[in-house]
């Protein structure tokens, strides 16, 4: 069954200008799948438009059978869909437990909060260790675990990662993508991944497309898409 189904999408900030030029992707159940692109491809935007942040221009969204562009971000959230954002999301001023906490905003979270909260701590065990502390004083690696435990707290039914990597040292962002892969091993839920790092995504998910511009230009498997000349050539460098 297709969970994510997206058909013809275009979407854009400006009347004039669209920024997603008419994507068409879909996700299978139990599928980890990767966007890639290069800056200013339009992945965030695609991320925000599937959550309901941006409203398309045209074109359609389905979840799991289900119409859902032109619904509400909050509505999308109660469905299951949770994206872990590119910037922001932790509140400074709160503890790492508190911003946990208030995170449940499903229905579902709320009954599950407990088991989520172990779920996030034995994931991320420098979470546990700070608990109490303001979650301005974290890392920059520590405080997208914690965007991603938020996104845990709201028993998500489908992640949508955008550019975790970003602005981390390429250490921090290896053990973080360790970490999250054991992660989603363990809930077993479809996964839409958003990277700049080509390499990195491909090899986190099975499947993946490239897009340029607002547009697919390549899909494949990851091993073959990593095999793929025009691929390496122009995000691998080699
Ligand atoms: N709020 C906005 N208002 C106007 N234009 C925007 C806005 N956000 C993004 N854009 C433009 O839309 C295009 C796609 O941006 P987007 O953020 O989706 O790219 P991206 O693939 O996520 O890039 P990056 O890898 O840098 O995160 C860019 O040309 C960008 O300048
Ligand atoms: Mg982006």
């Amino acid at each position: 069954m297709k969970i994510l189904e997206v058909n013809q999408l275009k979407t854009g900030y400006d009347p004039e200008v669209d920024v997603l030029r008419g994507l068409s992707f879909s996700i299978e159940e139990e599928e980890c799948v990767a966007m890639v692109g290069a800056n200013g491809a339009g992945k965030s935007t695609l991320m925000k438009t599937i959550s309901g942040i941006l409203k398309p221009k045209s074109g359609e969204i389905f979840y799991r059978g289900q119409r859902i562009d032109g619904m509400l971000p909050h509505e999308i959230v109660n469905l299951g869909i949770v994206q872990v954002p590119e910037e922001g999301g932790t509140f400074p001023n709160l503890t790492i437990e508190e911003n946990l906490m208030i995170s449940c905003r499903r229905k579902k979270a709320k009954m599950e909060r407990q088991k989520n909260l172990e779920l996030v701590y034995q994931s991320f065990p420098q979470l546990l260790a700070k608990k109490g502390q303001l979650a301005g004083s974290l890392s920059g690696g520590q405080r997208k675990m914690l965007s991603i435990g938020k996104a845990i707290m709201e028993s998500p039914e489908m992640l949508l990662l955008d550019d975790i990597s970003m602005g981390l040292a390429p250490k921090v962002v290896e053990d973080l993508y360790r970490m999250l892969k054991d992660l989603t091993l363990k809930m077993d839920i479809p996964v839409l991944i958003v990277e700049q790092i080509v390499e990195i995504a491909l090899d986190f998910a099975q499947r993946g497309y490239v897009m340029t511009q607002g547009e697919i230009v390549l899909e494949g498997s990851s091993a073959a898409l990593l095999d793929t000349e025009a691929v390496q050539k122009i995000y691998i460098g080699t």
